[in-house]
């Protein structure tokens, strides 16, 4: 059984698990621009790993033509976001919301779906996300004063950080060995 890991990554977080999740299952990462490779034609299981950009996730619309054009397959996408790991103060249903929104269960319903949190790099954003995230920020500012949630999130966006850890992968990995 062979397994394609493709990822779309802007300031590197998502590449980082995607390095690791190939390491682990022993191919090489496809970066999204190589997407219609050879090894992605032939594998049996494809593995997107995306991250999160305005509520939508990129590469989902390339994942659900895949899926319509060849659903004798296998498929797995993991989702990387600013959200921290789903807990009692941040609830899954956040990024559910957001994967359900990509990828509707009533249309995919085979399709696994996972999150890991990725960071925030805003040297690394292009022109137009980083004039995207200062009006966020500038939004967000407001709400921070009375929700400890947003406030906390705000900080740790100004600041940056790297929320990624290779232990997150594991449910995927078990996926997969599955
Ligand atoms: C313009 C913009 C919008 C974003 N929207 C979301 C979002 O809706 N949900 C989320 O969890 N993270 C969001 N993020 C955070 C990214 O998903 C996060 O920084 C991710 O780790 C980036 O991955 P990369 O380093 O592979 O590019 C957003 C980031 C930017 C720049």
């Amino acid at each position: 059984m062979s397994t394609a890991v493709v990822y779309c990554s802007q300031t590197g977080f998502t590449e980082r698990y995607a390095r690791w999740l190939a390491d682990s299952v022993g191919c090489e990462p496809i970066p999204f621009a190589e997407r219609g490779s050879a090894a992605v034609e032939a594998a049996d299981t494809v593995v997107l790993l995306g991250w999160f950009h305005a509520g939508g996730l990129k590469g989902a619309r390339w994942l659900r033509s895949l899926m319509d054009a060849r659903p004798e397959r296998r498929y797995v996408v993991v989702g990387v976001g600013a959200y921290p790991m789903p807990s009692d103060e941040w609830p899954r249903s956040e990024t559910d919301a957001a994967f359900e929104h990509a990828f509707p269960h009533e249309r995919y319903p085979h399709l696994a779906r996972f999150y890991c949190q990725g960071g925030f790099d805003f040297d690394r954003l292009c022109a137009v996300d980083k004039l995207a995230m200062r009006a966020f920020f500038r939004m967000q500012a407001k709400a921070a004063k009375t929700d400890p949630r947003v406030a906390f999130a705000l900080d740790a966006m100004r600041e940056g950080f790297d929320g990624t850890r290779r232990e997150y992968l594991e449910p995927v990995l078990d996926h997969l060995r599955g």
